[in-house]
């Protein structure tokens, strides 16, 4: 999802994009050996890491999976970042947090996460923190992006509304900060220029539930005759937990004078208007 808007964000830059699939450089970030070659051999400035396994429910399954990509992964790439001399960008999550605070999360709070993946993304910040001085680690929220690729609640309900299902059951239980992953790599650029190292927390603005991601959908999909009924996660039994609270605020940006993340609101809107609505217009033609 992030990964689809680098080329974009960063078109200034000499970049070179590797993932695990063509159209790209190969690089396993679970291979010691190639990452290191690779860091040694391109000399980068800057690592922006996006690599992750992020599908919670598989990592709660599979816990081994979840701390050899999230932790061991992303130590491959902090050693070899100490190695050259790289600046390390790292994306974390909310999820590192417990969800039981009322007010959204700041970098202040203590974390302890509800589900193997938090405990993977939490175990790869301490890696990144104890291992290297010039790093960002960015925590993002409900990620919101990816177009045709979008895998995750957006996608998933979007597609649903315009596939006609009606009524649409979203739980009004569980609370969280949508991030449009564009705004957020416009964001990590601005932190790149200031030379402020250090964990910051990077959503859009304010807060909302499922629920209400789902409403605010519906009204850019232009579709008000789809009922939205509320229910409690509990009719929607998952693999892993999850927290009640997943919302964060921009706080150590905000106190910076570096925060220029909108309102959720308006970045769903452009994305659905501009990105989500269109690749699937071209998908079904
Ligand atoms: N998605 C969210 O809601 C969310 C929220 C907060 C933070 N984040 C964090 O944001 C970052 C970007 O995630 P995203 O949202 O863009 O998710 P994504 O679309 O799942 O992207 C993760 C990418 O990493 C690749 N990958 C997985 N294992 C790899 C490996 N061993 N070596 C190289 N590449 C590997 C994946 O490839 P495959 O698809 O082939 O596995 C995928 O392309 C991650 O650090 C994630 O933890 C995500």
């Amino acid at each position: 999802m992030v990964g689809s808007y680098v080329s974009t964000v960063f078109s200034n830059d000499d970049l070179l994009l590797t993932d695990l699939v063509d159209g790209f450089v190969f690089l396993d970030i679970r291979d010691p050996v190639a990452v290191l070659k690779k860091v040694r051999e391109t000399q980068p400035q800057v690592v922006l890491h996006l690599a992750a396994a992020t599908d919670v429910d598989r990592c709660e399954q599979d816990p081994d999976f979840a701390y050899h990509t999230n932790a061991v992964g992303t130590q491959n790439i902090a050693l070899a970042c100490q190695d050259t001399g790289a600046t390390l960008i790292y994306i974390s999550t909310a999820g590192v947090f417990w969800g039981d605070k009322v007010e959204p999360y700041i970098e202040f709070d203590t974390p302890r996460p509800a589900n193997i993946y938090g405990v993977s993304k939490l175990a790869g910040e301490q890696i990144v923190s104890s291992l290297l001085q010039r790093y960002y680690i960015v925590r993002a929220g409900w990620m919101v992006g990816g177009g045709n690729k979008d895998k995750k609640f957006v996608g998933k309900i979007a597609r649903l509304m315009l596939e006609g299902k009606n009524p649409l059951s979203v739980v009004d239980d569980k609370w969280g900060s949508p991030t449009y992953a564009k705004d957020l790599l416009y964001g990590i650029h601005r932190l790149l220029q200031s030379g402020y190292y250090g964990l910051y927390h990077m959503v859009n603005a304010g807060c909302c539930s499922r629920y209400d991601v789902a409403l605010a959908i519906r009204d850019a999909l232009q579709q008000p005759e789809i009922t939205i009924l509320p229910i409690s996660s509990d009719k929607f039994p998952l693999p892993a937990p999850r927290a009640r609270s997943e919302a964060l605020r921009n706080l150590k940006m905000e106190l910076l004078g570096l925060d220029a993340m909108r309102p959720w609101r308006q970045a769903l809107n452009e994305y659905l208007q501009k990105e989500l609505l269109t690749s699937l217009a071209a998908l079904r033609r």
